[in-house]
Formats: structure tokens, sequence, C-alpha cells
């Protein structure tokens, strides 16, 4: 799905968004989230692999960030956990879920452009959740992942982009907030897209 190129590149998201487009089509073609959710397993699976990303990402996030007010409604380990609670894994399993290395973040700039793959990732997954709402019949519970911020989605993006802005006056941050939103993608996308780990 193609999002607005015909954008004013005079703000740090339109720059930004801009920069990370090749990698967010790379994703959006690689994931095959489609087939992925199609069965109950399969979602089980792809909500197993975001697991794994999100304990190893959000502290590294959270400590380079400095900011836990900021983040933590942004958290959302503890929402794909209870979706695999209600999809039958076992807490033990979920705890002992593969992870992938822990990322280089250097500074609350780097933190920013990695939680701006995080928090863009609820936009496309607003239309996930519904597609698999519809197909599983999920009202709410084995949704929360997917739901994110729900009714306070426009809110916190617009906050989110608000906070963006606050590095257009410093290149070099810009530059490591784009670098690390880059890194980021790459790096979702080789744990999102590889093959299935034996467990
Ligand atoms: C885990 C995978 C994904 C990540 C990390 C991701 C990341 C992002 C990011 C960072 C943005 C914000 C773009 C901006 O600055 O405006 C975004 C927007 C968007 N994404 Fe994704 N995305 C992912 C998967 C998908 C998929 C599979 C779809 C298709 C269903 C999708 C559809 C969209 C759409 C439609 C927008 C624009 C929403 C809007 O402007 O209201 N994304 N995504």
């Amino acid at each position: 799905m193609s999002r607005d190129p015909a954008h004013s590149r005079d703000s740090v998201h339109a720059r930004l968004r801009a920069a990370t487009d090749p990698a967010h089509r790379a994703l959006e073609d690689s994931l095959d989230w489609r087939g992925r959710v199609a069965t109950l397993p399969g979602y089980r699976d792809l909500l197993a692999r975001l697991y794994g990303f999100h304990a190893i990402w959000e502290p590294a996030i959270g400590a380079e960030l400095g900011d836990e007010p900021f983040l933590a409604p942004r958290r959302r380990l503890a929402r794909v956990a209870a979706d695999l609670d209600h999809l039958g894994l076992a807490r033990g399993a979920v705890a002992a879920l593969p992870r992938p290395a822990a990322p280089r973040l250097d500074g609350p700039a780097a933190a920013t452009g990695a939680l701006y793959v995080l928090e863009g990732s609820t936009l496309g997954g607003a239309l996930i959740g519904r597609h698999i709402a519809g197909l599983h019949g999920f009202t709410g519970d084995g949704l929360a992942y997917y739901r994110a911020h729900g009714a306070a989605a426009g809110a916190m993006w617009a906050a989110f982009r608000a906070r963006l802005e606050t590095f257009g006056t410093d290149p070099a941050a810009e530059a490591s907030l784009t670098a690390a939103a880059a890194t980021t993608f790459t790096a979702m996308r080789a744990w999102l897209c590889a093959p299935r780990v034996a467990d």
C-alpha cells in the first residue's frame, strides 16, 4: 500500500517518511501478513515473532530515550503477551520465545528514529487488526497488539510527529534519527520475515 509521496519535504517527518519509504515497501512486500494471519496458528506465529522484537527493542529504546512518560503508552509488549495468552500460548512458552540481537541505539534521536518505526506500524496495523477481526470473529481479546492506540490513534500519532520536529534544528541529530529508523526497518524485516525457528 503506497503512502502519499506528494507531501512537503520541509518537515522532519516528511523527510523521514521519504527516506524510509523504500524500506516500508520492502517490509510490506515480504511480510505476507494476509497469508500469515489466515489461520490462527499462523497469526500466533506472527505475534510470537513480534513479541521477541518488542521484548528487545522496547528496553533498548527506553534506555536511550530517557522519557518513560512518552514511551509508556507506546509500549506494546504486554499487549502481544495478552494476545498470545488468548491464543493459548502458555506464559512460560511466551517468556521463552526467541528474540533478536539487541540493537545499538546511541542517544535520544536514534531512539526516536527506532520508535518511529514501531509507532508507524500501528497505522497499517489498524487495517490488519480489522482484517483479523473480520476473519476470525474476534471482538477484542486477541487483538490488543493490532488495536494499539485505538480511539487515541490520531492524537498519539500527532504527538509523535510533533516530537520528531524537535530534532529539526540539529542536523546531526536528525541524521542519527533517520539512520536509526532505516536500521530498525531492516532489523524488523530480517526478524519478522526470517524462516521460522523450530520450537
Ligand atoms: C511491521 C511492519 C510495518 C512497519 C514497521 C510499518 C511502519 C510504518 C511507518 C513507520 C509508517 C508511518 C509513515 C509516515 O511517516 O507517515 C507507516 C504507515 C503506514 N503503513 Fe506501515 N508498517 C508496517 C506494515 C504495514 C503493512 C503490512 C501495511 C498494509 C496493510 C501498512 C500500511 C501502512 C499505511 C496505509 C500507512 C499510512 C497510514 C496513514 O498515513 O494514515 N504498513 N507504516
